[in-house]
């Protein structure tokens, strides 16, 4: 036993200056690896000498075993501290070669743009926000309580068929009288759903998706709708008509602009009102929005809907009309964006036209502020 002890210890003394001078000899980082793979792989030498240690009585194990782990110490500090100076040596060779023309130009980057529906719905938060509205939202798929009964369309009246509808193939799973789902037609059923699940009093916005079969210049099956609904104890016309006049004249940015209040239908208010705001006709065919100065003749354009929403809503919603009042407005945002921004072609909207979206556009950073508080 001790004639094969000292044989095994003078091979590792031998391994270790040999494997000192392979490490030092290698002057890359790949050939550093070679010779880390053939000390300490899986079939290096000293796992292979690893491997002998069961075959040796317990004392010999001791001391070789010892001797071993110290060695595969040792080596594997070599070899960190030769990986260490290559690299080293490397980085000072590639600052002593390589330089960067820091006058060159730098490249385009391409950047997104906000679309200008996204841009005019923040600019609406924002207006209504600082009224002290909040935002709520609801389904696109509706059902024809919340779309139409519970807003005082009765069964079979006409203004059903004013939006033309999509409806969904009927649910076989479900049955009753509101069964049949339809695509909202505008987002004036989120009032319903909004008061339903909510006590009174109610201060909301809400934005979305509407849908009518219908296409033109003016006309997609789909576009967006603003709705919203202030009801509390004791609200009256007169706060819907300062209400409306604050918000167009913010909108447009423009602080006279004439604002008109004329009577319309709509099943869910009594009285209903469309709102119109003035322009004038520009020599260039354009239009000018604003007071018509003396002697031009003062246009006016409809721009939303309104009105006092009317006891039977209320009433389908579980509210008291006798305790609580108020008033409600409705609005394409498609069309709020094409007058504010000269957008002549509403279809273009929706075409997924990118250089349409770099001209039209708005950067993500830099935005105009819009915030009016
Ligand atoms: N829902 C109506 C539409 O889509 C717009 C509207 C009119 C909403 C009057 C209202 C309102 O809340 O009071 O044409």
């Amino acid at each position: 036993m001790s004639d094969d002890k000292q044989p095994v210890m003078t091979d590792i003394a031998a391994l270790k200056t040999e494997l000192a001078s392979e490490i030092e000899a290698a002057n890359d980082l790949q050939s550093l690896d070679d010779v880390r793979v053939s000390v300490l792989g899986k079939k290096g030498r000293i796992t292979a000498m690893m491997k002998t240690l069961g075959q040796m009585d317990p004392e010999e194990r001791k001391t070789t075993g010892q001797a071993l782990n110290a060695l595969k110490d040792e080596i594997a500090d070599l070899i960190k501290s030769q990986e260490r100076a290559l690299k080293k040596q490397e980085m000072d060779q590639r600052l002593a070669t390589e330089t960067q023309d820091i006058t060159l130009s730098p490249r385009p980057e391409r950047s997104g743009k906000i679309h200008p529906i996204s841009q005019t719905m923040e600019e609406l938060v924002n207006i209504f926000g600082a009224m002290g509205f909040s935002v709520a939202e609801g389904p696109d798929i509706e059902d024809d309580w919340h779309n139409f009964t519970a807003l005082n369309f009765p069964p079979g009246h006409p203004a059903r068929e004013m939006q033309d509808t999509f409806f969904l193939p009927e649910d076989p799973s479900e049955d009753g009288e509101y069964a049949k789902k339809l695509l909202r037609t505008h987002t004036s059923s989120v009032q319903i759903r909004h008061m339903e699940n909510n006590k009174p009093p109610y201060k909301i916005v809400c934005f979305g998706r509407t849908y009518r079969s219908d296409y033109d210049m003016t006309h997609t099956p789909m576009f967006h709708q603003m709705e919203g609904l202030f009801i509390d104890k004791g609200v009256t016309m007169a706060h819907l008509k300062g209400c409306l006049t604050d918000f167009v004249r913010a909108y447009f940015g423009v602080d006279d602009l004439p604002v008109r209040f004329r009577p319309s239908f709509f099943p869910f208010v009594e009285p209903g009102a469309e709102v119109d705001i003035g322009y004038t006709k520009k020599d260039d065919g354009g239009i000018k929005l604003g007071k018509a100065p003396e002697g031009q003749e003062q246009k006016w354009m409809e721009i939303l809907g309104s009105g006092m929403v009317h006891p039977n809503v209320l009433k389908n919603c579980g509210v008291d009309p006798d305790e609580y009042q108020g008033f409600a407005f409705g609005m394409g945002i498609e069309r709020l964006t094409m007058l504010k921004y000269g957008i002549p072609d509403l279809r273009t909207f929706f075409e997924c036209d990118t250089r349409w979206l770099e001209h039209y556009g708005f950067e993500s950073t830099n935005r105009p502020n819009t915030n009016t508080r």
